[in-house]
């Protein structure tokens, strides 16, 4: 049976991560060609040999979402590497938890440039890439977080508020041709984020289990952690041809902790 991604041919940011390395293996498994890029070499090696497991139509090189000259490159070399993109996922990200009164502006500048400039500076540079023909899309991954308060976690949320701003005007800009669309996780069980958030809570909370529990008992309707597996679903149906018709939405994929 044919996949649901035959012909995507997709970049994928922060592809070592959590969920950009569950999202590429979702995409290879539905017949995607995919460009995998993260912040430095021993982070993109280490995940193509733990994607050419899936398959080999996996390629990759490293760029720092924050400079536009690395992002210039990898994009030019991803779109020689897969004959042309018809797909970019925005997902690395980074987070500085912490009450803002102890944020450093070099935190502040982290969080700022990789969460918000480095999705302007992908989608910019991919824009002349992306086939005009072809259900071609942009999904970012912004989150929860930049729909409701998230303790501790300001600027975060600021910067992932900005995404979905960002895409919807995009979706205008872009259309007919290419679509533009976020998902917005919630906290994952993996690896990844939440832990980070976690690692701050430590006055709480003795493992990040107790931190899970209580987290999805007190806040998440379905009254469980979503998985970096789940995300990646969300991005195999907005890439898909499911999604033709969607654009300029945010798809939260939460368990019901925000249902706008
Ligand atoms: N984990 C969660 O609970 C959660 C919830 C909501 C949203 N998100 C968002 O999902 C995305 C992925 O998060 P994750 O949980 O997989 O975290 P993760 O830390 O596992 O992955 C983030 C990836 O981004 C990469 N990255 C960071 N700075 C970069 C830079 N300057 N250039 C290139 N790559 C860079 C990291 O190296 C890492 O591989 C992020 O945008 C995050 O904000 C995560």
């Amino acid at each position: 049976m044919p996949g649901r991604l035959e012909n995507v041919k997709a970049v994928i940011t922060g592809g070592g991560g959590a969920i950009g390395m569950a999202t590429a293996e979702a995409f290879l498994r539905e017949g995607a060609l995919v460009f995998v890029t993260d912040y430095n070499t021993e982070i993109v090696d280490r995940t193509l040999k733990s994607l050419k497991v899936v398959s080999d139509s996996v390629f990759g090189c490293p760029a720092d979402v924050t400079s536009k000259s690395e992002v210039a490159f990898m994009m030019d070399a991803a779109a020689r590497s897969l004959n042309g993109i018809t797909a970019l996922i925005n997902n690395a990200g980074t987070v500085s938890p912490g009450y803002l009164v102890d944020q450093s502006t070099a935190d502040i500048d982290r969080v700022t440039n990789v969460n918000l400039k480095g999705v302007i500076l992908c989608t910019q540079a991919a824009i002349p890439y992306l086939d005009k023909s072809k259900n071609s899309s942009i999904t970012s991954t912004s989150s929860q977080a930049g729909k409701r308060g998230w303790n501790q976690n300001a600027v975060y949320s600021a910067t992932k508020a900005a995404v979905i701003g960002f895409s919807r005007a995009m979706a205008v800009e872009l259309a007919p041709n290419i679509r533009v669309n976020s998902i917005a996780p919630g906290h994952i069980k993996d690896e990844g984020m939440a832990w980070a958030a976690f690692a701050k809570r430590k006055e709480t909370y003795q493992t990040v289990e107790d931190f899970s529990v209580d987290l999805a008992e007190t806040e998440i309707p379905l009254r469980r952690l979503q998985s970096a597996t789940d995300i990646a679903n969300g991005f195999v149906f907005l890439t898909s041809n499911e999604a033709s018709e969607i654009t300029g939405v945010v798809l939260n994929i939460g368990g019901g902790v925000v249902m706008d």
